[in-house]
């Protein structure tokens, strides 16, 4: 169990294109290339915990895969049983999408994952897909993995969902493609939509009408994927609050998905006074570009609207918040509960621990900028826990601990960070 010791900086001026990859977008891209007919090519794959469990589940799954280190390509003759259980790690993108694109298969599959994975709520999959005739099951009534699924056929279904989650939404479009009929999905708020976006370019006829997904089922396979994919909003943002924490510095973010539905928390930053530009550079599946993010004095603001857009974020805004003028608050956002870990509790210990006052509530909690101070802090095996206060010390310097978890996302976070400041592993 590593840990990490930051110390505080002085003003940067930093462009980097080596942002991790889109995890959402890296793990969709290997399952999705099993639906299709011909090689798949996918560039710039995440490389981390995460997505590689996805890559081998795929592999155990018989695809053919073939990784010369730059490209991956993938070819499928159909989704075949394994002999192996089928370990998805820390991730619950990987396992609930798998569920979705299992429960039609031919065959007998088990899905499991890491203590904290066992631990998360899979009833949000299992119980709606179950509803449609898939035999699916786990402790507590298929609500904790392991998971074991006997594929079988699906009913069309109209399912409107009562969260906005956009690996509930995921699963059920794949169950939808190979089901018996139209189906409809309807969710709250949109959450992220790149499932939508990579299948209808792969040929998928899948309509979204606002907030009503409609997906008629496959009658042949899909067209083969060719992306490069993007790097991930979400990890970017660690380095947005570097910069709009630290006096007098900047810092561009190359290659960056600019897709609405993740750069919520940036334009959360602007509005809290920080000077954000984006530039288009390309539109395959989704658009990509560039952003910077300059300093300037930030003021404290309300986040409760569109919170699936920066759910995996609000860690890394409350820095921000605890360096700006005045009472910031997130509300409706209880989701954050059953995260990698529970993010309410975390990031209320965390910010308390670094002499910041907060108050908690049960979907959210109110943070009243102050002086950050050094701490100690323990990332209880998330990886965003880790990253952001490890961004906080920054300001004041910071001791992290259990930071082995930064690998499930973002394996060259240190490597970047080195160019902001001094920092001591060990
Ligand atoms: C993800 C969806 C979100 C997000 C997660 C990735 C995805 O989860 O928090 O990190 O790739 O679909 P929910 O769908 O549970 O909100």
């Amino acid at each position: 169990m590593k840990s990490v010791k930051v110390y505080a900086t002085h003003k940067f001026d930093f462009k980097t294109e080596k942002i991790a990859s889109d995890k959402s977008i890296s793990h969709r891209s290997v399952m999705f290339a099993m639906l299709a007919e011909g090689e798949s090519t996918i560039k710039n794959f995440l490389r981390a915990e995460d997505t590689l469990n996805s890559l081998e589940i795929v592999k155990n799954l018989g695809a053919k895969v073939v990784d010369n280190g730059e490209v991956i390509t993938i070819s499928s003759s159909g989704i075949k049983e394994s002999e192996n259980i089928l370990d998805c790690g820390n991730s619950g993108t990987g396992i609930r999408l798998f569920c979705g694109l299992l429960s039609s298969a031919k065959g007998h599959f088990v899905l499991t994952g890491d203590e904290y994975l066992r631990r998360r709520p899979m009833k949000r999959v299992t119980a709606p897909l179950r509803n449609i005739g898939a035999k699916l099951d786990g402790r507590n009534d298929g609500d904790l993995a392991p998971l074991s699924i006997r594929g079988s056929s699906l009913k069309a279904f109209n399912y409107e969902s009562k969260i906005a989650s956009a690996q509930v939404k995921s699963a059920m479009i794949l169950a939808a493609l190979r089901s018996d009929g139209i189906c409809t999905y309807s969710e709250p708020e949109l959450s992220r939509d790149h499932t939508e976006r990579m299948l209808k370019g792969m040929g998928a006829d899948i309509k979204v009408d606002g907030l009503k997904t409609t997906i008629t089922p496959l009658t042949k396979l899909l067209s083969p994927l060719d992306i490069r994919i993007p790097a991930d909003p979400s990890s970017a943002f660690f380095f947005a609050v570097a910069a709009a924490i630290t006096p007098d510095s900047s810092i561009t973010l190359q290659g960056v998905t600019l897709n609405k539905t993740r750069i919520e928390a940036f334009k959360a930053l602007e509005r809290m006074g920080a000077d954000i530009r984006y530039e288009l550079t390309d539109d395959k599946y989704e658009p990509i570009g560039d952003i910077t993010v300059r300093y300037a004095p930030l003021k404290a603001i309300t986040v409760e609207d569109n919170i699936s857009w920066l759910i995996d974020e609000l860690p890394a805004l409350s820095i921000a918040f605890a360096c700006a003028e005045g009472v910031s608050v997130i509300k409706n956002a209880e989701e954050l509960r059953v995260k990698e870990s529970d993010r309410i509790s975390t990031v209320v210990e965390g910010l308390r621990a670094c002499g910041i006052e907060v108050d908690e509530v049960q979907d959210g909690y109110s943070v009243t900028g102050g002086e950050l101070r050094s701490a100690t802090i323990n990332s209880h095996g998330d990886h965003r826990i880790a990253m952001s206060f490890i961004i906080a010390g920054l300001r004041c310097g910071m001791d992290v601990q259990d930071i082995d978890c930064i690998n499930t996302s973002f394996p060259n976070f240190f490597e970047l960070l080195q160019n902001l400041t001094r920092i001591e592993l060990s």
